[in-house]
Formats: structure tokens, C-alpha cells, sequence
């Protein structure tokens, strides 16, 4: 009895769903990639996609870091700034050019079905050019509250970028669920003690709840589907 009302208590959780910025809502994630590759063959470092796997929503200068370990180099914080702000430059240079087209397929229309449901919706980004992004492609009315690198201290697998955006909803976190398309963001939603949906490769994103390609495979059919299946897990 005890756990049926548990299970009935527990399924129906959520409550607010947080959204990684680039790579889950908009096509940021290749621009990333594209400027910080221009730095690494300016620095004469071999950078591959699958090293740039390792970056995805890691702050700048922690991204910076793994590069410059990757190429055995230890300039020191003054030459740092300065890469971190070229490569920066030059990113600012590709989301100048970023029309609502590159707003992900799916994005929207699950950002409006959750808002008609009364679920909150938050960013949960290390972006420091979150802002410049959601008012370039009208988006800022679409979320509740913004968590990103410009109020976050500790950047993911710590939790607290996360578990900001859910304080800012007023959303317990066992009633959020995260959707995200880095290994360091998942680790992030799963130590803030949310549900997390993985956007991109099941092999990447083994450590997920569940994993979809984009949003476009998302509704709040599915998703109530999917809370449903790992409340059960969690109770066997
Ligand atoms: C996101 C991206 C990372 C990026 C970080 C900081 O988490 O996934 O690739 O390094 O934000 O972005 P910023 O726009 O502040 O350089
Ligand atoms: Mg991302």
C-alpha cells in the first residue's frame, strides 16, 4: 500500500525540465568546435572531434585546459586570457551570423507543450554567452529562469549549475529532469539527484536515464513514459 502511493507520488514528478544551452536548444555546440580548432592549429596542437567530446559543457577556461594538456603546453594566465579570449572572438564571430534557423529541430515546439502543461522550463548552461544567444534568436520569454557561467562557480560534473536553475524555478531537484548532450553535463544532472535525458549517442551518453537524438523525438507523452519506467527501476 505504502508503495503504491510512493509509486503514485513519485511517477507525475515533474515538475520543471532544465535544458543544457548548446547542443540541446541551439546548433552552438559546431561553432564551439570550429573556434576552438582555429586555436589548436594556431597553436600547432592536433584537436580532434573526439577530443572535443571531452569539452562539451566544460567552461571556457577548463576547455582551454584540456587543449593546451592535449598539446603538452603550459603558457602562462596572462597568454591563457588571451587564448581563451581569441577563441571566444571568434566564436562571437560565428553566433553573429546564427539565424533562428539553428534553433534544434523539436526545440521549440516541446518548450511550448511543456509551458500549456504548467512545467516550469529553465537553462542550465556554462555559457557565458547564454544571453547574447536567447535574445539574437528570441528566446528568452521561452524559460522560467537562467542558471549559467555568468552566476555558476563550479562548472560540470559539479551539480551546481543544475541545482541553481532549480532554486531559482522553487522546484525540488528529485522533481526535475535535465536534458543534456555532454558526458560532464549528465554527470552533473545525475549528481544533482535529477532525472536526465541524454540528447546524442547512447554509446557517448551511456550514463543517462534514457537517450534521444534531439528534441524533435521529445514530447510530454514520452517523457511521462520515461519518468514512469525508471520510478520503477529505482523501486525494484
Ligand atoms: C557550454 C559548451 C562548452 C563551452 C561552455 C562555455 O557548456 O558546451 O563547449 O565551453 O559552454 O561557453 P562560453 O560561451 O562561455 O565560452
Ligand atoms: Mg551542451
Amino acid at each position: 500500500m505504502i508503495l503504491m502511493i510512493l509509486k503514485s507520488r513519485i511517477s507525475m514528478r515533474t515538475k520543471a525540465c532544465i535544458f543544457d544551452l548548446d547542443g540541446v536548444i541551439v546548433d552552438t555546440a559546431k561553432y564551439h568546435y570550429l573556434a576552438w580548432k582555429k586555436l589548436a592549429v594556431m597553436l600547432n596542437i592536433q584537436f580532434s572531434r573526439e577530443d572535443n567530446e571531452r569539452l562539451k559543457g566544460v567552461s571556457r577556461m577548463a576547455s582551454l585546459d584540456i587543449i593546451l594538456e592535449i598539446g603538452k603546453m603550459t603558457p602562462d594566465d596572462r597568454m591563457k586570457e588571451e587564448y581563451a579570449a581569441l577563441k571566444n572572438k571568434w566564436y562571437l564571430d560565428y553566433i553573429g551570423r546564427m539565424t533562428p534557423e539553428e534553433i534544434l529541430p523539436g526545440s521549440l515546439e516541446f518548450l511550448s507543450e511543456l509551458k500549456s502543461a504548467g512545467i516550469k522550463t529553465a537553462l542550465g548552461s556554462a555559457s557565458k554567452n547564454t544571453p547574447l544567444i536567447l535574445q539574437r534568436l528570441g528566446m528568452e520569454s521561452l524559460f522560467d529562469a537562467v542558471a549559467d557561467g555568468n552566476i555558476v562557480r563550479n562548472a560540470k560534473p559539479d551539480p551546481e549549475v543544475f541545482l541553481t536553475a532549480a532554486k531559482m524555478l522553487g522546484v525540488l531537484p528529485e522533481n526535475c529532469v535535465v536534458f543534456e548532450d555532454a558526458i560532464a553535463g549528465v554527470e552533473s544532472a545525475l549528481n544533482a539527484g535529477m532525472l536526465c535525458i541524454g540528447i546524442g549517442s547512447e554509446k557517448i551518453l551511456a550514463n543517462a536515464h534514457y537517450v534521444i537524438t534531439g528534441l524533435d523525438k521529445m514530447s510530454l507523452k514520452k517523457l511521462r513514459e520515461i519518468e514512469k519506467v525508471s520510478d520503477n527501476e529505482q523501486l525494484l
